[in-house]
């Protein structure tokens, strides 16, 4: 197989150039990291157990009419996605105290908010990511104020859907992180859900013990890391046909 070329490596993905153009492959690797690259790490499996999460959650969102960038899984590290410009905003929706909430506000970590709360952190590694007002976001050109409501919308949208389809399986989604693009089709621009979902990027805690299932196990040297991703996917039905054994993969053809 002809050498693909790798456009972007960040700390858990890599880009490749798709097969079609307006395409890219998504690849997820199990390396971790927090603290903005300070703490490193490899959760074994991860990377299969993200893509098949992703696809999942993504796939949900679709039938519900929220645009993604998910086109589908090419194997067990891989899925094909459309080339969108990346907004370079993290924007977090938070349900429960958590996290660095908790530190900046002195709010208990596990206090349900009173309503859902949005922020929007600039996605810019070298500033560690600081959090951002509207204001901040139009006046230097990040995002206009049209784009800002589509992305509230959907992601309000999202929360919600989500919230439930993972209340179902007992998991409380406490908070979580999204990443949109503008995708072009016939010099009209919409926007788009991009970037993964994954226990990554969000915090789920069991509803009933409270116990977490998502990254803060290695951000916080908890334990039982790779157990945490492997029982959300368990409850979601995705956990790949063979178990455990399975979870390392093929690697990439590159
Ligand atoms: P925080 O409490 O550290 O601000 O994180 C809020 C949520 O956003 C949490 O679910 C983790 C996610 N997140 C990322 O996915 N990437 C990041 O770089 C940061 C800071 C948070």
């Amino acid at each position: 197989m002809a050498r693909r070329r790798q456009l972007y490596e960040g700390k858990a993905k890599i880009l490749f150039e798709g097969p079609e153009p307006g395409t890219l492959v998504q690849y997820f690797k199990d390396d971790a990291s927090s603290d903005n690259g300070t703490k490193t790490g490899v959760i074994t499996g991860k990377g299969v157990l993200n893509n098949r999460i992703s696809e999942y959650l993504m796939m949900r969102l679709g039938e519900i009419g929220i645009p993604t960038h998910f086109v589908r899984r090419l194997n067990m590290r891989e899925q094909l996605i459309r080339e969108v410009e990346i907004i370079p905003l993290e924007v977090v929706v938070r349900n429960v105290a958590a996290g660095s909430l908790s530190t900046r506000l002195g709010i208990n970590e596990g206090t349900r908010l009173p309503r859902s709360i949005i922020e929007y952190y600039f996605k810019n590694p070298t500033l560690n990511h600081p959090l951002v007002s509207e204001e901040h976001i139009t006046c230097f050109g990040w995002a206009g104020t049209a784009d800002l409501d589509d992305m509230v919308a959907l992601t309000l949208r999202i929360n919600d859907f989500l919230s439930g389809l993972l209340l179902g399986v007992g998991i409380t989604l406490v908070d979580f992180k999204l990443e949109f693009g503008r995708l072009w089709e016939n010099d009209e621009m919409r926007i788009i859900l991009a970037d993964e979902i994954s226990p990554d990027n969000c915090r789920l805690w069991d509803s009933k013990t409270q116990e977490k299932m998502d990254k803060d196990r290695f951000r916080r040297d908890l334990g039982k890391v790779e157990e945490g991703y492997q029982e959300v996917a368990r409850r979601l039905g995705i956990l790949p046909e063979a178990g455990m054994r399975d979870l390392k993969g093929p690697e990439t053809m590159q």
